[in-house]
C-alpha cells in the first residue's frame, strides 16, 4: 500500500476472505472514501453474516451488493448514479437467470440524497445512512416484501455501535486494523459536508473501544488506528466514571500486550489537548506519524473556512508536537482555491507547507457541496486558477515527501511486516512513519516487527534489507 493510499480509498472491495462452508447467500461491497467507510463496509459484512451472507466474488455472483458511498467532494452523486447503471445492469441479468439481488446505496450519499437515490434509480432496494448499519437484517427482510425500496437515514436515538456485532469468530484478521472511537462533527468547516451527512460528535465509551481492541489483537492485530472523523475530540465515558480523552484512551490501549502499534486519524488542531500531546512523549507505542490536517496557511482563509485557528497557532502546535516526539513526522489536508483566497493566501499557504515540512499531505481544489456555507459564499476562484494553484502546492508537497523519503535511506528502523511482498521471497510491511516498506525475508515474520535497513527509496516504497540473518531474526522476534 502506497502513502497515499493509506487514507482516501477509490474501489476497495470489503475485506472478505472466502469462508467456509460456502455461504447460504453472497455478499459484495463496493467501498468508496476515508477509512471510516472501509470499516463500516467490514461492520456490515459482520452484521449480515448470521443471515447466511457470505462474500462473492464480484457484483455479476452477489445476492446482494452495497455500495458504500462518500460525499465529501464534487460529482459524489454523479459518480454514485453511474455505478448503479452498471449495478441495474447486473441486477436485471441476473433476474433474466432467475436470481433476485438486492441492491442497497449506503454511506454519506445516501444520507444526503436519499430522496434523489430512489427517484432517479427505483431499482435501488435499500437506502441507508451510516448511522443506521446494525438495522440492516431488518432492512433486508423488509426488502424481501416491499414493494418500494426501504430507507433508513435518520439519526436514531440508540448508539448503533451498541447493536453491531464483532467479526465472527473465525474472520481472518489482518495485521494492520481499524477501530472506530468516534464519529461525526462538529466543527462546521465552512466546505465540508460531514456535520450534516455524519451527524454531531459522539464517541464510544472507553470499555467497548478497549475490548474490542483486545479482540482483534487476539486475533491477530498488532497495530490498531483509531478512527474518527475529529478523533482527538474524542470524550468517552471511562469505566472509572470519569471522561476520558484519546490521550488517556491510548494509554489504556497500550498496556495491550501484544497491542505493538497505535495511530489515530483524522484530528482537528483544536483538539490537540496537553494529555494528548503528552501521550505522544510517554507512549512508545503511540507511533511518530500525525495526520494534522490545516488546510490553508492563510489566516484570512482559516478564518472564513471557521477552522477557529491561525496559521501561527498551527506553527506552534506543531513545535510543541515535535518537542514531546523529536522525530514525528507530518501530513496534512489541504484545499487549493476556498472562496475568498487570493494568490497572497495561497502564497502563504505554501510558506507555511516549507515551514512545517511534510512527510505527506493530501491536497484538493475546492469543490462546493451543497447546503454548506461556502458553497454560496463571494469569491469564488476560477478553475483553471485552482488548477494551477493545486499543481503547485502538489509538486511542493511531492518534493517534501521524496526528500523526506529520501532521508530514510541508510537508516535503521523497526517495520511491522504486514504480509508477503510483490515478488516471492519478498515480505511488505510499514516504518513508524507508515512509509511502505518491501525486502526479501520470510512470511513467517508476519505480525513482527524486525529492524531493517533502509536500502532505496522508490516513488511510493522503500526497499530495505533485514538487518540479523534470517534464521537470528526468526528467534530475535519470535
Ligand atoms: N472541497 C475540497 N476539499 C474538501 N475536503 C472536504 N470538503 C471539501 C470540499 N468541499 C477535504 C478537506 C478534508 C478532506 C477529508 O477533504 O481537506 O480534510
Ligand atoms: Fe469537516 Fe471540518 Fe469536521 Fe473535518 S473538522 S470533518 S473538515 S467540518
Amino acid at each position: 500500500m502506497s502513502l497515499s493510499d493509506f487514507r482516501l480509498h477509490d474501489t476497495v472491495s470489503a475485506d472478505q476472505k472466502p469462508a467456509t462452508p460456502k455461504p447460504l447467500r453472497r455478499l459484495h461491497v463496493i467501498t468508496w472514501g476515508c477509512q471510516m467507510n472501509v470499516y463500516d463496509s467490514g461492520k456490515m459484512a459482520d452484521v449480515l453474516a448470521p443471515l447466511g451472507y457470505g462474500p462473492a466474488d464480484g457484483p455479476a455472483d452477489a445476492d446482494m451488493v452495497i455500495l458504500n458511498t462518500c460525499h465529501i467532494r464534487e460529482r459524489a452523486t454523479e459518480k454514485v448514479f453511474s455505478e448503479l447503471g452498471r449495478l441495474r445492469v447486473i441486477k436485471e441479468q441476473r433476474a433474466a437467470e432467475g436470481h433476485e439481488t438486492i441492491l442497497a446505496v449506503a454511506g454519506c450519499v445516501a444520507q444526503a440524497e436519499g430522496a434523489e437515490i430512489t427517484a432517479r434509480a427505483p431499482f435501488v432496494d435499500i437506502v441507508l445512512g451510516p448511522q443506521t448499519y446494525h438495522r440492516l437484517p431488518e432492512m433486508v427482510a423488509r426488502a424481501h416484501r416491499a414493494a418500494g425500496p426501504v430507507i433508513e437515514t435518520d439519526f436514531p436515538v440508540e448508539q448503533k455501535f451498541d447493536f453491531l456485532p464483532d467479526a465472527p469468530p473465525t474472520a481472518d484478521q489482518a495485521v494492520t486494523a481499524f477501530l472506530t472511537v468516534q464519529e461525526g462533527c462538529d466543527k462546521f468547516c465552512s466546505f465540508c459536508v460531514v456535520p450534516y451527512t455524519r451527524g454531531a460528535e459522539a464517541s464510544r465509551p472507553a470499555a467497548a473501544v478497549l475490548s474490542e481492541a483486545r479482540r482483534l489483537v487476539a486475533r491477530g492485530a498488532r497495530e490498531i488506528t483509531l478512527l474518527g472523523q475529529n478523533v482527538n475530540a474524542y470524550h468517552g465515558a471511562g469505566p472509572d466514571g470519569r471522561d476520558w480523552g484519546l490521550g488517556r484512551l491510548i494509554r489504556a490501549l497500550a498496556e495491550l500486550p501484544d497491542l505493538l502499534r497505535i495511530r489515530y486519524m483524522t484530528s482537528h488542531p483544536r483538539d490537540m489537548d496537553d494529555d494528548l500531546i503528552a501521550a505522544h512523549a510517554e507512549v512508545p507505542a503511540l507511533m511518530p506519524f500525525l495526520h494534522l490536517p490545516v488546510q490553508s496557511g492563510s489566516d484570512r482563509v482559516l478564518a472564513a473556512m471557521n477552522r477557529r485557528h491561525t496559521a501561527d497557532q498551527y506553527r506552534h502546535l506543531v513545535d510543541r508536537l515535535r518537542r514531546a516526539r523529536p522525530d514525528l513526522a507530518l501530513s496534512s489536508d489541504f484545499i487549493a482555491g476556498h472562496p475568498g483566497e487570493t494568490p497572497a493566501d495561497f502564497a502563504a499557504t505554501m510558506q507555511l507547507i516549507r515551514d512545517i515540512g511534510f512527510a505527506q499531505a493530501y491536497s484538493f481544489k475546492y469543490s462546493a457541496r451543497p447546503g454548506t456555507p461556502a458553497a454560496g459564499a463571494p469569491g469564488m476562484v476560477p478553475e483553471a486558477e485552482k488548477d494551477r494553484r493545486l499543481a503547485d502546492l502538489q509538486a511542493l508537497i511531492r518534493a517534501q515527501q521524496d526528500a523526506f523519503n529520501d532521508r530514510s535511506v541508510g537508516l535503521e528502523m523497526p517495520v511491522l511486516v504486514t504480509g508477503p511482498g510483490r515478488r516471492s521471497g519478498q515480505i511488505a510491511g510499514r516504518s513508524p512513519y507508515l512509509q511502505a516498506v518491501h525486502m526479501d525475508g520470510s512470511a513467517t515474520l508476519v505480525g513482527k516487527i524486525v529492524p531493517v535497513k533502509i536500502r532505496q527509496s522508490l516513488t511510493n516504497s522503500l526497499s530495505a534489507t533485514l538487518i540479523f540473518p534470517a534464521f537470528e531474526q526468526e528467534r530475535a522476534s519470535a
